[in-house]
């Protein structure tokens, strides 16, 4: 099994040898190599499972770093990276030809993003390459929010999970792209949409939009549990056979085992919400159930995002990517 410490010397010390480690960040905890050294990235979708066509997001410390990496950074995109880095955004940006095809799925842009985690900022510091990271869990399951959500999945295939505590966001970046100068947002996330506009002004939004691989990022099923997870209102939950788990938002159902019932948040603060989401999730799905029922949470904030993660937690199973 994987070693598990908060140790970057030692975390330094695999990746530069060309190994994975998993690293914590403010979203969720991703799955890190050298972003430049092709063998390295070729591993990082191996151990993930991941089709060769979802390109990587690449993590570094600072502005100038990301200046090595893309050739152009839009008017609007330095807006957006002045106000929110470190933290959860993901820029798309023109690459420079030093990073390897195999991490953009051989497109123009680059997915680059300076998280907001002390202990990561340091490694990243010690680091004069930048670190391509999906998040931390097998191809289509729920992203990873703590090292011990780690190591039950990928533990027996890494050879350290550098801990640096549950993660505070707890859904993935929001991913935002530039054509002509309008910006779209491409992954609802961990930076609300609303926030994003209070910079640049309007947006489009296209990120529920296809369950077609063609477009990265917009896979319809992901996130999912291994149960079966029925999206819906609370009304609407008359459980078949079997006892079933609950996802709600703030309130217990009154008629219902408490014990088979995971609040978001108790006092409906969307960002707590967030940050217990896939932890709920884990949660509910070691049960001995047969189905989840989620509920909707409100749309203010990071609440679309949210729903958008319960949305392809939900997606029928002929709709999941496979892969
Ligand atoms: O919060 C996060 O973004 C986490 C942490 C570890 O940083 N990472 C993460 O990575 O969620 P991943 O690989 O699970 O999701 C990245 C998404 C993918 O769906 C991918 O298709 C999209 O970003 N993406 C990456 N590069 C892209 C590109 N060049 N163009 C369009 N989409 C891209
Ligand atoms: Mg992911």
């Amino acid at each position: 099994m994987a070693t598990i410490s908060n140790d970057i010397g030692l975390a330094k010390a695999f990746l530069v040898r060309g190994e994975l480690v998993a690293i914590p960040t403010e979203t969720v905890y991703g799955l890190a190599g050298n972003a430049l050294d092709e063998q390295a990235v070729l591993s990082i979708f191996e151990v993930k499972n991941r089709p060769s066509f979802d390109p990587l997001i690449i993590h570094t410390d600072s502005l100038e770093k990301v200046h090595q990496y893309v050739s152009e950074i839009p008017e609007a995109a330095l807006a957006l990276a002045q106000r929110f880095w470190p933290g959860p955004l993901t820029l798309l940006l023109p690459k420079k030809s030093i990073v390897p095809d195999l991490v953009t799925s051989g497109l123009d842009r680059v997915a680059v993003r300076i998280p907001q985690h002390g202990l990561l900022l340091d490694l990243l510091k010690e680091l004069d390459f930048p670190l391509a990271a999906p998040s931390a869990n097998p191809f289509g399951y729920i992203s990873p929010t703590t090292a011990a959500h780690v190591n039950a999945q990928l533990g027996s295939r890494i050879p350290y999970i550098l801990d640096g505590g549950a993660s505070r966001v707890g859904i993935e970046s929001t991913i935002v792209g530039f054509e002509d100068g309008q910006a779209t947002v491409y992954r609802l996330g961990g930076l609300a949409v609303d926030e994003i506009e209070k910079v640049i002004g309007a947006v489009n939004v296209t990120a529920h939009s296809s369950s077609n691989p063609a477009a990265p990022g917009m896979l319809k099923s992901h996130y999912a549990p291994r149960k079966p997870l029925f999206l819906g209102n609370r009304e609407s939950f008359t459980p078949g056979h079997g006892e079933c788990g609950y996802l709600l938002f703030d309130q217990y159902l009154n008629d219902r085992d408490t014990k088979y019932q995971r609040l978001l948040s108790p006092s409906g603060n969307m960002h707590e919400a967030a940050h217990n989401l896939f932890a709920c999730l884990r949660e509910l799905d070691a049960l001995d159930i047969a189905t989840i029922y989620a509920e909707k949470v409100p749309v203010a904030g990071l609440g679309a995002a949210i729903n958008d993660r319960l949305q392809r937690a939900a997606a029928p199973q002929h709709d999941q990517a496979k892969n």
